[in-house]
């Protein structure tokens, strides 16, 4: 099972390279990120995504940046770093891991005294793999804690992708599943597609088939009648940002399944690590919803289906109200309502 699951980010030998997830499931490529505007690219364009993965590309990122830099002063260098840092962190609003991982190193390189501009460039690169290291270990847990909600589950719905290619590895929504499996116990999962960027399609299809998991492909609007006919036990998502209230921003469709789940009387469980949590916001109509492309909407893989002049409204995420999650599982327990409380005691 383990050597099943990819990891879409992998530093080597000074290199760091991503696995181009716009090319899924056509071709499976890793691409070398050399420059910060690769790493701006490569986070805007969605060849890295998923809120933990931007997390720790956008931490790589500040190594490439050290690396490259061409300054003689180590203020000079923490000034560039910030100032990239920043503009790494404007490629993708929502997902508010980007900036917990970036900001996690300013501020650890605020408070240490460097004596030559190499030691911040190690800093810098062991940061990032502490950051994807501990990913790794948090999704793994995230699968443990989850399989308990999930232990008598036969079939479970899914949205857009939160498995191993969206972290460092395993997943969030999708490491439950993967423990499962691993344990003997195979749950199937009914995937929805996600338009408009199909990532349910593309990419949570092709990683649970190719480790063996069993799933069926839907396009989002039969997730109603799928919780009506076919006995689903669970609704898993990921998340891109959750409020002090529970509130969640997740790829857009969520909120509309979760309404579904609720009426259904299907329990709807968001899958996350801490570090997706943002304390700072009250609730999710604070939450800054990215609006993409109106070409993302008005081709699917090239294909023109609709006019091209049509007014297109592409917000990338949604936001779920807290009163539609049934529970919230990180990695350090299981979240259930009233969320504003039992959040809070988390980061106590
Ligand atoms: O636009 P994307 O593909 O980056 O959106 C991804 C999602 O919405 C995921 O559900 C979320 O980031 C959680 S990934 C573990």
């Amino acid at each position: 099972m383990e050597n099943l699951i990819v990891t879409p980010i992998i530093y080597k030998d000074g290199a760091v390279s991503i696995l181009d997830q716009t090319k899924l499931p056509n071709e499976i490529v890793y691409i070398d990120l050399e420059t910060v505007e690769d790493v701006y690219n490569g986070i805007k364009q969605l060849k890295v995504r998923g809120a933990p993965a931007i997390g720790i590309a956008g931490a790589y990122g500040l190594f490439i940046v050290a690396r490259n830099s061409k300054v003689n002063t180590i203020e000079q260098l923490l000034t560039e770093i910030k100032l990239q840092g920043d503009y790494l962190i404007s490629s993708r609003p929502t997902a508010v891991n980007l900036e917990w991982g970036i900001k996690r190193i300013i501020n650890k390189l605020s408070k240490i005294s460097f004596q030559s501009l190499n030691e911040i460039v190690n800093f810098t690169l062991k940061e990032a793999q502490l950051i994807q290291k501990e990913d790794e270990e948090t999704c793994f847990k995230i699968g443990e804690l989850g399989a308990t909600l999930l232990s008598n589950a036969d079939n479970v719905l899914t949205h857009c992708n939160a498995g191993s290619i969206a972290t460092a590895k395993y997943g969030t929504a999708l490491s439950p599943i993967y423990y499962l499996k691993d344990k003997g116990k195979n749950i199937h999962v009914y995937a929805d597609e996600t338009r408009p960027l199909l990532q349910g399609a593309r990419l949570t299809v092709w990683e649970l088939m190719k480790a063996g998991v069993e799933v069926t492909l839907i396009t989002d609007n039969m997730a109603g009648f799928v919780m009506a006919k076919k006995n689903i036990d669970a609704v898993i998502v990921g998340a891109d940002r959750i409020t002090a209230n529970g509130d969640v921003a997740n790829k857009i469709g969520t909120y509309s399944i979760a309404i579904l789940a609720k009426e259904h009387k299907i329990p709807f469980y968001v899958a996350a690590p801490l570090s997706t949590f943002d304390l700072s916001i009250d609730n999710g109509n604070l939450i800054n919803i990215e609006e993409r492309d109106k070409n993302e909407v008005i081709f699917i893989g090239g294909k023109q289906i609709a006019p091209k002049e049509v007014d297109v409204y592409n917000p990338a995420f949604d936001v779920t109200p807290s009163k539609y999650i049934t529970a919230i599982i990180t990695e350090k327990g299981i979240i259930t309502p009233p969320f504003s409380q039992n959040i809070k005691k988390h980061f106590d």
